[in-house]
């Protein structure tokens, strides 16, 4: 066991190294990790060569150390791992993944396995391995390492959609990687007959197991936060334990992968602690993370290239056909499945389909990072398998990374280069010419006042405007050499485009304020994105498909309203109303915001004639938003007031900070007072929080709104209540059907509802029954009603109906009267 000591102070000089890899690969405009990989390359290659070398005593104990660094795989596989994909999946936004759930659930987990069959298949007739280790080697080498990619893609301004694609893919390939790897291996160490139906089904057993463990755990750690009472140390504590925890409870106890426990655990925390967790911690909880994946990173990089390289020294020339063979095989499998596989996916419109320049882009960008080299060292590291699989998994899966890294990381921005992925298209040049115009208009403007205000040397100026003068006069000239023009499309689409990153920024300045919640914040950041996509893709069309799409109820919503209609939960649905009339609210600011002479002006690059359709089109929207804050609004006024108030508030408060600041700025205010002014202020925000929304359907409360039951007693209300059930419905939902058979009626408490009849619509409102013909008359529903508002009902069953009937004659009398009156009418309207 050598000296910790001198393994921390090694330890802690790799750590220069990895700080100082980062500028120098920016600077020679490589990913950081291709940079370490070389480094760690270089260390371990020299350091076994020096240990066969006589050398003196304590450079030879540094030696020794790195030739057998004192870490085996279990270490990366239980100390790096976890944490890695822990913070990739807190950093995902997780609803938007659901979004596109389907593709990447194809590319993670099919063309995982896909790309592993065709490797181990290719390498099987020429390896002189068995076709399990073949496999074994496949799903080795079928981790990609997407961060290059990744970086490259944001460089270039790649679709956000295709980034998002490769970056959940990356997030659930690992974890299907992993587990094809572990069944394999399995497989080869009890010797049994791989077997396809098994090793499917543990496969699944496995996913799905972790899956519902991760999940589980991240719940439990959440409503632990809730006990920290907002201590931002104490919350990214738990995150790191539940990392961990999560991933050892499914590895060793329940035998499911841990890999997966841990990325459903991180993307629960992802998704619900966002809105459970306040901001500022989020932030600070978010930046420890970053931090500490970095480091996990980099020297699982750094450590795995020093182990690994060794193997490669007594290199045959054998092995460096089957590495060639497998570079090929390797490469054309991930062909194979983006030519395959997506365009399959783009058929059943579950994608658009993307272009061959990026899918040969994505192919060639698929590095092999750390993990291939982790897997293939913890198989060198199994005694169970005989040494020469050890090495025929260990020499490929290695050489395969170092190419990857080495060849592709380096080459990749050429191929972009070289496919035009990096070139502004006419119209986007054209688009910068024309911004740039406008905002040099500006400048040169300004430099003529400012010399003629100071008065200024005409010479000075001449030269101040000469490079905006000379910039100007290439535009033009560029302008008349290309010919071409924006089309009033391309015009309006650009402007939308501008328009939805304005939306964008005042979002996120909801967010800074407190105006919002962050739950409500990060649906209105999903809105702004999809409206940018929509008008990138289709213009004016996309713009306002996206719009509509916004508004219409979120899958949350219908699941909540779901679990209130069958089961007749109110707790979800009450949230979610809650959380759709902030939306409303927030939404209809921000429109006000980019509808204002500020936000106009400083999107203005085209004609008036563009920004009128645009000004048309948010107006239009505003105005949708309205009708709906509106119908909430009638029925909720108190906390619409709430709303507002916490609104007000909260701005105020954002003024008074910024006052203090300026006073401090000013020196006018010492540092102490300024900290004790700001910290009040603070609290003030904090404490600011908006009441429970109440949905409002207690049946005695809603009963009370209703004329009918006026005059009875309270023993008879009750007896009645327990017969009514509490129903809300959303605007133009469909309660009775024409044509149906009835089994029930309905009192209108509250909204109003909208009665289809062949002679023209009839309104009911507060008050009414509907729904009682059929159980009165035995006839099939006589007409369609849908509620126009949200409207809050009581729901009376057949049965209950009649017993109601029979012990009220009054009531009974009512009711039939009622019903008489409209069948009257309904004849006398088709006579
Ligand atoms: P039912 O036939 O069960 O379902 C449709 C309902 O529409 C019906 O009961 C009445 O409650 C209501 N309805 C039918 N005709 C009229 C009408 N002329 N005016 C108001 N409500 C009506």
């Amino acid at each position: 066991m050598p000296d910790i000591i001198l393994v921390l102070a090694v330890f802690a000089a790799l750590l220069i190294l990895v700080a100082l890899s980062q500028p120098i690969a920016e600077r020679l405009r490589l990913a950081p990790v291709v940079l370490l990989a070389a480094i760690g390359a270089a260390i371990g290659t020299t350091s076994a060569l020096l240990t066969r070398m006589h050398l003196s005593e304590g450079t030879g104990e540094v030696v020794r150390l790195f030739a057998n660094l004192p870490l085996g795989s279990e270490t990366f596989i239980y100390v790096f791992l976890p944490l890695l994909i822990f913070e990739a999946a807190l950093t995902t936004d997780v609803r938007r993944v659901l979004d596109d759930a389907a593709p990447i659930l194809v590319l993670a987990v099919i063309a995982t396995l896909v790309a592993a069959a065709i490797v181990g298949l290719a390498l099987w007739p020429i390896s002189g391995q068995p076709l399990v280790v073949c496999l074994l080697l496949g799903a080795v080498v079928s981790t990609t390492d997407p961060a290059a990619v990744i970086a490259i893609f944001r460089d270039v301004g790649a679709p956000a959609r295709l980034t998002r694609l490769v970056e959940g893919e990356s997030l659930l390939n690992d974890a299907s990687a992993i587990l094809a790897y572990t069944v394999l291996l399995g497989i080869i160490v009890d010797g049994r007959e791989p077997h396809l139906g098994d090793g499917a089904i543990e496969f699944a057993v496995s996913f799905f197991g972790g899956a519902a463990l991760g999940f589980v755990a991240g719940r439990l750690t959440l409503s632990l936060v809730g006990w920290t009472r907002d201590n931002p140390l104490a919350e990214a504590t738990l995150a790191l334990a539940l990392a961990y925890l999560s991933y050892i409870v499914a590895d060793r106890i329940f035998h499911v992968s841990g890999v997966v426990a841990t990325l459903a655990a991180g993307m629960t925390v992802s998704a619900v602690g966002r809105t459970r967790i306040d901001p500022r911690n989020w932030s600070y909880l978010a930046g420890v993370w970053r931090q500490v994946a970095f480091w996990a990173n980099s020297l699982v990089f750094l450590l795995a290239s020093i182990l690994v390289p060794k193997l490669l020294l007594d290199l045959q020339f054998h092995d460096i056909v089957l590495v060639a063979a497998l570079v090929v095989a390797a490469f054309v499998a991930r062909l194979a499945v983006l030519f395959g596989l997506l365009p399959l996916l783009s058929l059943a419109k579950l994608t658009k389909p993307i272009s061959n320049a990026y899918k040969i882009a994505i192919a060639w960008g698929g590095l092999r990072g750390a993990l291939t080299l982790v897997l293939a060292l913890s198989v060198t590291e199994n005694p169970a398998i005989p040494a020469s699989v050890q090495r025929f998994v260990a020499v490929l899966a290695t050489g395969l990374v170092l190419f990857t890294l080495l060849v592709n990381g380096t080459t990749l921005r050429f191929l972009i280069r070289a496919l035009g992925l990096d070139r502004l298209s006419p119209a986007d040049q054209l688009l910068r010419d024309r911004v740039l115009e406008v905002s040099y208009a500006d400048a040169i403007a300004l430099i003529r006042k400012s010399a003629e205000e100071h008065a200024l040397d005409p010479k000075a100026a001449a030269r101040a405007l000469a490079p905006y003068e000379v910039w100007v006069k290439e535009a033009s000239a560029r302008r008349a050499v290309r010919g071409v023009t924006l089309t009033e499309h391309e015009r309006v689409t650009v402007s939308l485009v501008a328009l939805g990153n304005q939306e964008r920024t005042l979002v996120l300045q909801t967010l800074a304020s407190r105006t919002a919640s962050p739950a409500v914040v990060q649906a209105l950041m999903r809105n702004a994105d999809a409206l940018i996509e929509g008008a990138r893709a289709d213009g004016r069309l996309g713009y306002k498909r996206a719009a509509e799409a916004g508004l219409a109820f979120p899958i949350w919503f219908r699941a909540a309203y779901f679990l209130h209609r069958r089961l007749g939960i109110r707790r979800f649905l009450a949230e979610q109303l809650g959380e759709r009339f902030e939306w409303l609210l927030t939404m209809r600011l921000v429109i006000q915001e980019l509808a204002s002479a500020s936000a106009k002006r400083s999107r203005a690059i085209f004609s008036d004639r563009v920004e009128a359709l645009v000004d048309k089109i948010l107006t239009d929207r505003l105005d949708r938003i309205k009708t709906g804050l509106d119908a909430l609004r009638r029925q909720y006024p108190d906390y619409a007031a709430a709303l507002e108030a916490r609104f007000l508030r909260q701005s105020a408060l954002r003024r008074e900070i910024g006052r203090y600041r300026a006073l401090y700025d000013e020196g006018l205010i010492a540092a102490e007072v300024f900290r004790d002014l700001a910290s009040g202020v603070e609290d003030a925000r904090a404490a600011e929080a908006l009441p429970r929304f109440d949905i409002g359907l207690d049946t005695r409360a809603l009963m009370e709104r209703l004329d009918l039951f006026a005059g009875l007693d309270d023993k008879h209300l009750d007896s009645i209540a327990r017969l009514l059930r509490p129903r809300l419905v959303v605007p133009r939902e469909l309660i009775v059907r024409k044509g149906d058979r009835g089994d029930t009626a309905f009192f209108i408490a509250s909204g109003a509802v909208d009665v289809a009849l062949p002679q023209g619509h009839v309104l009911l409102g507060s008050g009414d029954v509907f729904g009682e013909m059929a159980l009165i008359t035995g006839e099939p529903r006589q007409a369609d009603v849908r509620a126009q508002t949200y409207s809050r009902l009581l729901v009376l069953r057949r049965a209950d109906f009649q017993n109601l009937m029979r012990a009220n004659p009054d009531l009974s009398a009512k009711f039939n009267s009622i019903a008489a009156s409209r069948r009257a009418a309904n004849l006398s309207a088709i006579a």
